[in-house]
């Protein structure tokens, strides 16, 4: 069989593990061919494309990023993207496509779906958001680089007495500041799920002075928002997807807390250093897990299918079921450590 493999969105630790395990299986169980396309949808849109034989995916799994690159480009904003991707299968001869990626690339895929073209999904993001599945890999990757991070602040924090604030990655959901938070002992945590209210930070912060500790971490979301009319958020431009491109929580509050309390405040936004580098053995697994499962469900069939994570199991979920609804922090996970804050 020939078939087409793409990562697309943000990159993610595990993507290179997921492309080595559809090969591997592809070419050694199964006798396929597979391609790889570049940068995500543009290389299907473009017929932009490297051979995925066994030389090319030696040494991959340790590595991080991904081998095919990856953009957010998406097929149903450019002129007739669905064709020019039935065309380009059609072209190439492929029987279908393992599309890697979070919401947005298994949107695509999904509404494929329905336009007739074969797709099988494999769900990734460090913002563990995604719905039908338990966990996406790189979250666990990203989760360590945030963590050690707060470690790493805690030791300066405490040697100067400031209130650090660690801006963590996170658009719509709060996966990573909740749990590094929670693994790093912050003080305060603020996600997109709970707006946050400026003068309950302060209250936790000045709580803690009182009680004689003279350092305090916060660990904020790059989503969080106030509670509305506490705090002016910056506009800013929106990509293919219609996300905005987010960053600048962490200085705004610096600013805030320490015009209200008088404590000398920093910002430190670990960005990008989350997503890079090697993944987790946890991550190598599970990508590798959903990469071999990936390939048993194109020669199965099960198009339109995603792979993923439940409790201990690789089972299939239809792509419709994982885009429904992302999947965000329950507010009473958040509201179970609040008694740990401050
Ligand atoms: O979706 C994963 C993610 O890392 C988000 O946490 C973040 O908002 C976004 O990607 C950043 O994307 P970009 O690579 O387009 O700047």
């Amino acid at each position: 069989m020939r078939i087409g493999v793409l990562t697309g969105g943000g990159d993610c630790p595990g993507l290179n593990a997921v492309i080595r395990g559809v090969v591997r299986k592809g070419v050694d169980a199964y006798g396929d061919q597979i391609v790889g396309f570049r940068d995500g949808w543009r290389g299907v849109l473009e017929g932009s494309f490297i051979d995925l034989d066994l030389e090319a995916i030696r040494g991959i799994l340790p590595r991080g990023g991904t081998i095919l690159g990856s953009s957010r480009t998406n097929p149903y904003k450019r002129e007739d993207g669905p064709e020019r991707v039935r065309a380009t299968l059609a072209d190439l001869n492929l029987a279908g496509l393992v599309a890697i990626g979070g919401d947005d690339t298994l949107g695509v895929a999904n509404r494929l779906g329905a336009d007739g073209v074969h797709v099988v999904g494999v769900p990734k993001t460090i913002d563990n958001d995604l719905g039908a599945t338990d966990v996406t890999f790189g979250f666990d990757t990203a989760l360590h680089v945030a963590t050690e991070a707060i470690d790493r602040l805690h030791t300066t924090a405490e040697s100067h007495n400031r209130i650090l604030i660690v801006e963590v990655m996170g658009r719509n959901a709060g996966w990573i500041a909740l749990h590094s938070g929670i693994a790093g002992g912050a003080d305060v945590i603020l996600i997109p799920e709970v707006p946050f209210d400026i003068d309950e930070v302060c209250r936790l912060i000045s709580r803690r002075h009182a009680r004689g500790r003279y350092f305090s971490i916060v660990v904020a979301a790059e989503g969080a928002i106030a509670k509305e009319g506490t705090m002016t958020v910056a506009e800013t431009e929106l990509d293919e997807f219609g996300h905005p491109r987010l960053g600048g929580i962490g200085v705004q509050l610096e600013h805030e807390i320490e015009s209200r309390t008088g404590f000398e405040t920093r910002a430190t936004v670990l960005g990008y250093v989350q997503r890079g580098g090697t993944p987790t053995a946890f991550d190598r697994v599970l990508a590798t897990r959903l990469g071999l499962a990936a390939i048993d469900a194109v020669h199965d069939g099960q198009w339109g299918m995603m792979t993923a994570l439940h409790a201990t199991k690789i089972e299939l979920v239809p792509l419709a079921e994982a885009v429904a609804q992302s999947r965000s922090v329950p507010i009473e996970e958040y509201e179970r450590y609040r008694v740990l804050l401050g």
